[in-house]
């Protein structure tokens, strides 16, 4: 359907989830993969566990299907970590033609009951991530005269959520991330978009459940309620926008958020 032979694509949170399946969706296209995720578990929330072996499966799927795969651990809060991923990739494939800014955490709590390391955790690793890996890929982009960055946010970046205050700032955050960037960056060939999904069947949303006590579709109906009916958006139908946004059928895309909410934010 699209012609990615020969780009590259830059993943973090590859290992599981929405950057497993958009890493995927790129092979099948012919795009080299560039995937980077956690190497060692982190403390917030509870349900992050050290992904080595998950990039490792990546790497052999991608590779299964005829495309090819660089994968790094790292931390998206670590400069060192990044930039490492960046030239590494930038070595094996020769330049990065699209940005997927897609690693994050969540989880609940009440503004006036989270801890300052709670509150840090999510904005560095969610806002602050972004912004470290746009950093280093950027100037790659400039050089090239061309190159799309897509920025993962939620259906929280365009709206408030119960219990989710920390979570939504920083997808609130992306979106003014996306702006300033196409801003500063149209005149080198370089579109920048944000996507809003609702509820995805990720690990994540399984995360959540295991420490609220809850079923996942529980989780998922909580903090959506989709016009349409279905509780969540599988991960391969945010491969397929993110495909298209960054393909050339959405060459005057920039600056702006695609939303893919199953009609949430219309209720
Ligand atoms: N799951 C949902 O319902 C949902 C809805 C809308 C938006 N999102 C957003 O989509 C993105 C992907 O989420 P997902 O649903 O695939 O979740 P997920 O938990 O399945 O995957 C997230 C990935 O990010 C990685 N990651 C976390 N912290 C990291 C760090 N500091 N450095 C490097 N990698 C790190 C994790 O190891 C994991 O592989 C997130 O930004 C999330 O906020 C999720």
């Amino acid at each position: 359907m699209y012609n990615f032979k020969g780009k590259t694509v830059f993943i973090t949170g590859a290992a599981k989830g929405q950057g497993r399946a958009v890493a995927l969706a790129f092979a099948k296209e012919g795009a080299n993969i560039i995937g980077f995720d956690l190497g060692e578990r982190i403390s917030y929330p509870r349900y992050n566990d050290a992904c080595s072996a998950d990039l490792m499966r990546l790497k052999t799927d991608v590779e299964a299907l005829g495309a090819r795969c660089e994968i790094f651990c790292g931390d998206v809060r670590n400069l060192e970590d990044v930039k490492n991923a960046v030239e590494g990739g930038v070595k094996a494939f020769g330049g990065i033609d699209v940005l997927f800014n897609n690693a994050g955490i969540c989880a609940y709590g009440y503004s006036h009951e989270l801890s300052e390391q709670e509150w840090d955790a999510m904005l560095d690793i969610n806002l602050k991530g972004a912004w470290v890996c746009a950093r280093y890929v950027i100037p790659v982009m400039r050089k090239q005269g061309s190159g799309v960055i897509i920025n993962n946010s939620s259906v929280g970046g365009l709206r408030g959520m119960n219990r989710l205050s920390h979570y939504a700032a920083s997808k609130w955050g992306l979106v003014g991330l996306t702006k300033s960037w196409a801003i500063e960056n149209a005149a080198y060939g370089i579109r920048v978009v944000s996507i809003h999904p609702t509820g995805v069947n990720s690990p994540m949303n399984d995360g959540l459940a295991m420490m609220e006590g809850a079923t996942p579709q529980e989780i998922a109906e909580r903090s959506a309620g989709n016009l349409l009916p279905v509780p969540w958006i599988e991960p391969e139908d945010v491969a397929d926008s993110v495909l298209f946004l960054a393909s050339d059928k959405a060459k005057y895309v920039t600056g702006s958020q695609y939303v893919l909410d199953a009609g949430l934010l219309t209720r």
